[in-house]
């Protein structure tokens, strides 16, 4: 397995170019599986969940060539099942689920399993499947969905869900009748992914708020799609530049996906410029210690925050970090714990007293936004930090020990 060494105290300086979002690319990738014909899609980003989607695409019978622009044709599904051996890689897979009902009036789709930070039921996936008429199953740990056409409903979330919203918008295109989704998840992926059904003659009004209704068609064709970019690598990026006291530009970022994350780091003493699609961070003297709790969009995203809490390891005083989106999303604590931080948790929340200085160490990522919060923290270290079990980074940043060298970083990859 690889692992990243990182050698310390270098200030990072110069241009980021943010790639295009994993987290929108993945359901516009499986939307593709609603429509019987070859859709081109833009700013994909190359990293290990998109292989996978792609591979579990294909092993439905969806043809596709290319890379960052990718033509995709799901005329000829031939299969309509997800295997636990690809889902249990990637929780996201349940994202197959509302399209190959809508479209095919059949799934059997692996649950998910837990993951690091959480046992991420998709309970809600399938109690919405349910009420829009679909049969459906728990057998042998797969979700088995049946139903000759889904039906509209009204659609009410418990917790506003991400993926769920996602998968039950691209089932509702094709149902018989209008669904409204209600506490609906409001994150840009999904506004974005919205666009992409519209454009495929999807009839969705409401995306980016928490009311969203979707009048079902009888098919929808084939588009010409662009993918947001990466909020959180921007957001990664932008927190990379106040702990080594930067100066950074991101380029092609949407700053207006960032407004919790750039409000928090002025708090903190940073200096954020928002200019059209370009970020310039720099880092303060002394960063300020903050209090965080990471809320559903358009609040601080938890996928930020092992991130956040790597720069107020080095505050002045003491920060709160509560997170308050997964029940067990606190694992990078232990290890930024052993590169000096001191760090104590109390129920959901972390208690972070800043330190003068973190040191190097060699610890382990656990999770993909854990592994990114310990690369931080290496940038930040006196001396070297080897992070191993770098899997789970490359699932998430498109080539980040690159990007993080041409900003001035120590960092390379040792293949393990
Ligand atoms: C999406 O996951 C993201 N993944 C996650 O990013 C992100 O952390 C999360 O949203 C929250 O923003 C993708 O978009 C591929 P949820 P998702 O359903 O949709 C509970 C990353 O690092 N819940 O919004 O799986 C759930 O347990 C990843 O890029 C149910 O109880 O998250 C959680 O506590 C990590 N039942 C809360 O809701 C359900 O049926 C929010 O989860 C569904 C969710």
């Amino acid at each position: 397995m690889d692992k990243m060494v990182i050698n310390g105290g270098k200030r990072l300086e110069g241009e980021v170019r943010i790639s295009g979002a994993k987290n929108a690319a993945l359901p516009v990738l499986t939307s593709a599986l609603l429509v019987g014909g070859c859709s081109t899609f833009h700013n994909i980003p190359d990293l290990l969940d998109i292989k996978t989607i792609k591979k579990l695409l294909r092993s439905l019978g969806v043809r596709m060539e290319g890379g960052e622009t990718l033509r995709i044709d799901a005329s000829g599904i031939t299969h309509c099942e997800a295997s636990y051996d690809l889902v249990r890689t990637m929780r996201a897979s349940i994202l197959v689920l509302g399209p190959l009902v809508a479209r095919m009036g059949e799934a059997r789709v692996s649950l998910p399993g837990g993951c690091a930070i959480g046992a991420r039921p998709v309970n809600l996936h399938i109690k919405a499947l349910q009420e829009m008429g679909a049969e459906v199953t728990l057998k042998e740990g797969y979700v088995e969905a049946k139903a000759s056409r889904l039906k509209g409903a009204e659609i009410y979330f418990d917790i506003s869900t991400v993926t769920g919203t996602e998968n039950i918008m691209m089932a509702a295109t094709l149902a018989e009748g209008t669904t409204t989704l209600k506490n609906a998840a409001r994150e840009p992926e999904i506004v974005n992914l919205a666009e992409v059904l519209n454009g495929m003659g999807a009839r969705i009004h409401g995306a980016g708020n928490d009311v969203i209704t979707i009048e079902g068609v009888e098919r929808l064709h084939p588009v010409e799609a662009t993918v947001i970019p990466d909020r959180i690598e921007a957001g990664t990026f932008l927190i990379a530049a106040g702990m080594t006291g930067g100066d950074v530009r991101l380029i092609g970022c949407d700053p207006l996906h960032l407004d919790a994350p750039i409000a928090k780091l002025r708090d903190a003493g940073m200096r954020v410029d928002a200019e059209g699609k370009t970020i310039r961070a720099r880092g303060a003297e002394t960063l300020r210690s903050v209090d965080v709790k990471t809320l559903p969009y358009p609040g601080f995203a938890t996928d930020l925050q092992a991130q956040i809490m790597a720069l107020t390891a080095l505050a002045d005083g003491l920060s709160v970090i509560t997170e308050t989106v997964f029940e067990n999303r606190f694992m990078h604590v232990s290890e930024m714990v052993r590169m000096g931080a001191d760090i104590t948790i109390q129920g959901t929340s972390a208690i972070v007293r800043g330190v003068p200085k973190l040191r190097g160490a060699p610890v382990m990522a656990t999770d993909l936004r854990a592994s990114a919060s310990l690369i931080l923290a290496g940038l930040a270290a006196e001396g070297t930090t080897v992070l191993s079990r770098v899997y789970h980074i490359d699932r998430g940043y498109q080539e980040i020990e690159k990007k993080l060298s041409a900003l001035g970083a120590d960092i390379r990859r040792v293949p393990g």
